[in-house]
């Protein structure tokens, strides 16, 4: 699979201006389209139209074709995604990982705490992605804690289900 360079976390992702002329290929959508995108995204539901509003505020949206190099292990990371239409794959030090899902979001651990990027994304479908960069994704949780919420939930079925794969392999699968 060929790898698009100019879709990496390095790239200006921040300026949707630039992002969409510098990226052929790429398409960035805006205004109400984007709370329509938004309102499809179960990490949203519920939120009513003030709270989406202000999310399309403080993203963008970014269409990427298949094979997109999204997040790159060992590099560093500004930016959130949630996936709006389409799927990826995470490779992480200990292999391949799961395919993230329209609804599963990624990128918050660099976030979290500035370390590099932990694992690589790639676009096995063509994309469609919500992006918050560094200082708007804080902003984003102070301002919707049921956000936060969420995200820490998910976090914590991630390590559950990452400590039972290493168990696994340690010990073999647990009886069914
Ligand atoms: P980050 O390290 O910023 O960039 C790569 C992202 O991959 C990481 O944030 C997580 O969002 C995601 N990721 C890392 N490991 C896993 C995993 N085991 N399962 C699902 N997603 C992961």
């Amino acid at each position: 699979m060929e790898f698009d360079e100019r879709f990496t976390d390095r790239l200006p992702f921040h300026d949707p201006d630039e992002a969409e002329q510098a990226h052929a290929g790429a398409t960035a959508s805006s205004g109400d389209a984007r709370i329509g995108h938004l309102q499809r995204v179960p990490l949203f539901s519920g939120f009513n139209e003030d709270e989406l509003r202000r999310v399309a505020e403080l993203s963008r949206i970014v269409e990427a074709p298949m094979g997109t190099v999204i997040t790159q292990i060992g590099e560093p990371g500004d930016s959130f995604f949630v996936i709006i239409d389409g799927m990826v794959a995470v490779r992480t030090p200990v292999g391949a990982g799961s395919q993230l899902r329209p609804g599963d979001f990624f990128g918050e651990m660099s976030l979290v705490d500035g370390e590099p990027r932990s694992a690589t994304i790639v676009a096995t479908t063509d994309l469609r992605l919500l992006i918050v960069d560094r200082f708007h994704f804080w902003r984003l949780l102070d301002e919707t804690p049921d956000l936060t919420r969420r995200i820490l939930t998910i976090l914590s079925r991630r390590v559950r289900h990452l400590e039972q794969t290493v168990n696994a392999i340690l010990h073999g699968p647990s009886p069914g």
